[in-house]
């Protein structure tokens, strides 16, 4: 049985519905591609599997466990763990600052434990594994430079480095090449990469540029207006007749 497992899953506010009884199943370390149009309910799905909008109806099962209506602390706590459409760090503490705060989040210490009670092991191994994430990261020489300060490409690396702050087993990237040029969009793709295959993450991908998406998935889902529209190989769905008639009109030409 697949990491995650959605079923039946749908979400309305009010009168629209975002999403509309999505099934499917991701593999233990699978790079997952999530595409589809505009306002298709992509990011709606990430918000749902991630716990900050309930289902209107369906469940989410991680690791065989129902994470639907659970908080989304807990389902970060399980290892579910998302990034956001646009950029999110603390501008004015540095690299390794954002990424020990992230930490601390994740750690969920009371605020009382958190400025007067830990202990200075558990400082210790919070600053070493920060560090790791760094160099990870390939971000060394960055390390005390404020997020603020940093180029647009390594701002979007940050957020994934706060993602990967909080150790996730699933980690959910929303557009993370969105505004990228060329070689930021090369270095963000390597990366994906090799969060999935050295620390053995399984990857959901809401991507919009289709060359990152057919180079990094493993398998695609294709929603429309809040459907599954189809799912197959990079390949198959390249080729797929209603994918390339979703698309037609839009600016996301499938490569
Ligand atoms: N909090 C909300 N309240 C009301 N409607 C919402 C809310 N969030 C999303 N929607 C609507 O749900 C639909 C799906 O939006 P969603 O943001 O999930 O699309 P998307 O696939 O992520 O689009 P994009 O590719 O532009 O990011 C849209 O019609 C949107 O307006
Ligand atoms: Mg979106």
């Amino acid at each position: 049985m697949g990491i995650l497992k959605v079923e039946g899953l749908s979400k309305s506010f009010g009168g629209l519905t975002a999403i509309r009884k999505l099934n499917l199943e991701v593999e233990e370390g699978e790079i997952r591609g999530v595409i589809g149009p505009n306002g298709a309910g992509k990011t709606t799905f990430f918000n749902v599997v991630s716990g900050i909008y309930r289902p209107s109806a369906g469940t989410v099962t991680f690791d065989g466990q129902v994470i639907s209506g659970l908080s989304p602390d807990k389902i970060a706590e399980l290892g579910v763990v998302r990034t956001f459409q646009r950029v999110a760090l603390f501008p004015d503490f540095t690299v390794l600052e954002n990424i020990n705060i992230a930490r601390h989040l994740h750690a969920r210490e009371s605020i009382f434990g958190a400025i007067f009670g830990r202990s200075k092991e558990d400082e210790r191994r919070n600053l070493e594994k920060s560090e790791e994430i760094i160099e990870f990261l390939g971000m060394k020489l960055h390390r005390d430079e404020l997020a603020s300060n940093l180029p647009y490409g390594l701002q979007r690396t940050m957020g994934v480095a706060i993602a990967l702050a909080t150790e996730p087993r699933l980690l959910m990237l929303d557009e993370p090449v969105a505004g990228m040029n060329n070689s930021e969009t090369l270095a963000m793709t390597g990366l994906i990469r090799r969060i999935r295959d050295e620390m053995g993450v399984t990857v959901l991908l809401v991507e919009h540029d289709m060359r990152t998406v057919m180079n990094l998935c493993d398998k695609i889902t294709v929603i429309d207006f809040g459907e599954m529209l189809a799912e197959g190989l990079p390949h198959e769905i390249r080729e797929n007749k209603d994918v390339i008639e979703a698309y037609l009109g839009t600016e996301d030409i499938v490569a």
